[in-house]
């Protein structure tokens, strides 16, 4: 179906994309929408939860405040992509991540029975506000928690931003295959950052400057200045 790969998969030797999870933390302002903007810049299939709006506003997306409307949209461009975003209702984050990260699996679905090798890329944007620490404990079947374990089945990559890292549900970090860590300013979530890269990255995690950051993707680690 996709004739053009997902960016952001990496191409195995069989040549088969593995779809990723990629974690883009830091405090506001530091350059994480920026970051998920570049990485998703060239892609053919993305959904944005966009807490909010701002997403919405990017020149080529189409917004949805209702998960119906958008689901309608997504099997109407199946075949030809789409660049969505959806505006969840306020203290309804968590509900409708879950929603819609079913229905992103049912719809890739085909990808998972080797009908197709179509990936779409789903970007959630604050996070914490709809995967917080203790959902997977609260509900061991949440949806969102499904597709961090097993989206890479579906084609599905994960991007997840947070300003506030260690509010995130562990789940997500763990499985996550590709870590950007932008400046911090919270202690919690800078004890989290050196934790991930190790003491010996401390200093130079502690004196990041905006739009600078270490990327962390298995034992690779890379500081960008
Ligand atoms: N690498 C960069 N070089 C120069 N300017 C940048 C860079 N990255 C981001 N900016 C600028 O910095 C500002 C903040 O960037 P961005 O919106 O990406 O931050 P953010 O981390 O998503 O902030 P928030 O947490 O508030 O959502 C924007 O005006 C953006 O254009
Ligand atoms: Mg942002």
């Amino acid at each position: 179906m996709a004739k053009k790969q997902n960016k952001t998969t990496a191409t195995t030797a069989t040549g088969i994309g593995q779809a990723q999870r990629l974690g883009i933390f830091g405090a506001s302002g530091c350059g994480k929408t920026t970051k998920a903007r570049e990485i998703t810049a060239g892609l053919r299939r993305v959904v944005y939860f966009d807490p909010l709006g701002e997403w919405a506003r990017e020149k080529g997306v189409i917004a949805y405040v209702t998960i119906s409307k958008l689901q309608q949209a997504l099997r109407r461009n199946f075949v030809q992509g789409f660049k969505c975003a959806f505006i969840p209702s306020f203290g309804e984050e968590e509900s409708q991540l879950q929603e819609l990260s079913r229905f992103l699996t049912l719809i890739q679905d085909g990808y998972a029975s080797g009908q197709h090798r179509a990936q779409l890329t789903f970007v959630i944007d604050e996070l914490d506000t709809s995967f917080p620490t203790g959902s997977m404990q609260k509900n061991r079947k949440n949806a969102f928690g499904f597709l961090c374990c097993r989206g890479r089945h579906y084609g599905i990559n994960l991007i997840g931003i947070s300003q506030r890292m260690h509010l995130v549900d562990n789940v997500f970090r763990a499985n996550c295959s590709g870590i950007y860590l932008f400046r911090h300013a919270e202690p919690a979530d800078i004890d989290i950052g050196v934790k991930m890269l190790g003491t010996e990255y401390r200093n130079a995690f502690k004196s990041l400057d905006n739009y600078q950051y270490i990327y962390k993707s298995g034992q690779k680690i890379f500081v960008k200045k």
